[in-house]
């Protein structure tokens, strides 16, 4: 399934718009397969107006809806057919004798449905089906079963739809309880099939088509067995109101983020065990949850996650079933990644860099961490992608690495690595300004460092060059293998500022777009919101 998130609804009515036009000028007697309801308007108005300037020609086009209440009265102001002549069939040059939508008087439903069916074969299938989503996962009127019908039948409207569909009519008892439908495999044998979704309203229903796996109580999930279904949604349907959850060695922070409008955050201390972690986190959801409607949470968490078990080396997670265990917990849409990708999307999304779609965060702490974005999506393997910080930038009497590989980037460039480096420069001389300082403050930290390269300390001075070397080395190197639109640098010695761009610019050697991060420490927060 390919999917398109769109702006609003103008630009996803548009662009479905543009999906039909162009089956329209390869085949101009294509087979088109109809929606009703609220969502497809915006696309029907924009296809009468195409037709209107020419642009298209309706003249060939024969046309099936999908569904029709049953029994209703064709001049019912609310029945598919009335929708249809007003909405579209009145404004097209669409001959009236093309256009099919199952018949709501008929008397013998049954018959009337084998009827459709045989015409919709009759006329070469549907090379194009237009499709909306109900909010319990419905497409036509194929609602939720155990078992679904597969051809075009008479089907019983589920409480859910009876109530969603009332806002058309004058009161609930008025929506008919049956209706006509073509069935999931009519719809299936669709050459191509576009759905479309917006608002808010459904981005529980989308979150579940793009989560659930493939089964009939969400039947719009059916789709995913299609080779060539396009999801066009606006942002309000595709990202609905999400809470990001950021674990880290001390705190466990919190974001909620409705669309991408930051609308709740906060903070507390990481428990010591993971049960502990589990219960405080779904002790938070629990008091937020219906406040906030949220409908999907996403968790950052350190360490390796394979086949869904978490193996961190600075939290209690040593082969953990996280989002299991808080998912068991909590009625909720519960995914968890590495918190270097989740700050990598958070980065692309609401960072200054939210205009590329290809990026590469790098983390400069205690190590180096990284996350890969592509194409707006976070790169993945099951072999633990994104280990940036240990590619080898000194072949040749490396420093020893804890991962038992030497000459790692990290040796020489996480924020840790400088500290070290100056801290041993220092002793070895001991008249420097950078010692003398570190005497004096009983400590040694980036502060420290940064205000001896103010004083004009030449050890400082020399060492701070060699770390800028390598991580222009390993910036270059990042840019050579990933081509990303820009490589954010976040994390301790980032703080900085132009302290670090500046030299690091300088010592590049490729044109790279190199910033330093804008959300620091609340990316990961936010980046786990919209996985
Ligand atoms: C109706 C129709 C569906 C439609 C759905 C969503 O009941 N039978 O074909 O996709 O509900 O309607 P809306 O677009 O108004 O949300």
């Amino acid at each position: 399934m390919r999917i398109i998130v769109c702006k609003n609804y103008e630009e996803l009515s548009e662009k479905a718009a543009n999906i039909v036009a162009s089956q329209l000028t390869l085949k101009p007697d294509s087979v088109i397969g109809r929606a009703t309801g609220s969502t497809p308007l915006g696309m029907y108005s924009k296809l009468a107006e195409m037709n209107k300037s020419g642009e298209i020609d309706f003249s060939d086009v024969i046309s099936f809806n999908l569904d029709e209440y049953y029994p209703i009265q064709k001049e019912n102001s609310q029945s598919y057919d009335k929708f249809m002549k007003d909405n579209l069939f009145s404004k097209i040059n669409i001959k009236p004798e093309n256009t099919h939508i199952p018949n709501g008087e008929a008397t013998d439903p049954i018959k009337e449905c084998d009827e459709y069916e045989r015409l919709i074969k009759e006329n070469g299938g549907i090379d194009l089906q237009i499709l909306g989503i109900g909010q319990n996962g419905h497409i036509g009127f194929n609602e939720p079963d155990a078992s679904l019908s597969s051809r075009t039948h008479l089907t019983n409207l589920t409480e859910n739809t009876i109530k969603a569909n009332s806002r058309f009519f004058a009161s609930s008892d008025e929506v008919p309880r049956q209706a006509l439908t073509m069935g999931i495999a009519t719809i299936l044998k669709a050459r191509k099939i576009i759905l479309l979704a917006n608002g808010a309203n459904k981005s529980r229903v989308v979150s579940e088509l793009l989560n659930d796996g493939i089964n009939t109580s969400v039947p719009a999930t059916l789709l995913k067995t299609h080779p060539d279904v396009i999801l066009i949604c606006d942002e309000d349907a595709y990202y609905g109101t999400r809470l990001g959850v950021d674990i880290g060695g001390t705190d466990i922070k919190f974001a909620v983020v409705d669309k991408k409008e930051v609308k709740f955050t906060d903070k507390i201390k990481t428990p010591e065990n993971a049960d502990g972690i589990v219960n405080a986190i779904c002790d938070k959801i629990n008091e937020i949850k219906d406040e906030y409607k949220i409908k999907n949470v996403g968790i950052g968490t350190p360490g390796e996650i394979k086949n869904g078990l978490i193996y961190a080396s600075n939290l209690p997670f040593k082969g953990y079933p996280l989002e299991k265990a808080v998912s068991d917990k909590i009625d909720l849409f519960v995914t968890v990644d590495n918190d270097a990708n989740c700050a990598a999307l958070g980065e692309i999304i609401f960072g200054s860099t939210n205009d590329c779609d290809n990026l590469v965060l790098v983390t400069l702490g205690t190590g180096i961490g990284g996350g890969i974005i592509m194409n707006r999506q976070i790169c993945h393997t099951k072999n633990n992608m994104g280990e940036i910080g240990h590619f080898i930038i000194k072949p040749e009497n490396g420093r020893k690495c804890p991962c038992g590989q030497e000459g790692c980037w990290e040796q020489y460039c996480s924020s840790n690595a400088l500290v070290k480096d100056v801290g041993e420069a220092a002793k070895q001389n001991k008249d420097s300004i950078i010692y003398k300082l570190m005497t004096e403050k009983g400590t040694l930290n980036g502060e420290i460092i940064f205000e001896a390269l103010d004083m004009g300390c030449e050890v400082t001075k020399a060492v701070y060059k060699k770390y800028i070397f390598y991580l222009a080395r390993g910036i270059e190197s990042l840019a050579n293998i990933f081509g990303p639109d820009c490589i954010v640098l976040a994390g301790g010695v980032t703080l900085q500022g132009d302290k670090l761009l500046a030299p690091l610019k300088a010592e590049l050697k490729k044109d790279i777009r190199v910033e330093i991060s804008t959300l620091q420490r609340n990316a990961g927060a936010l980046g786990a919101a919209m996985l």
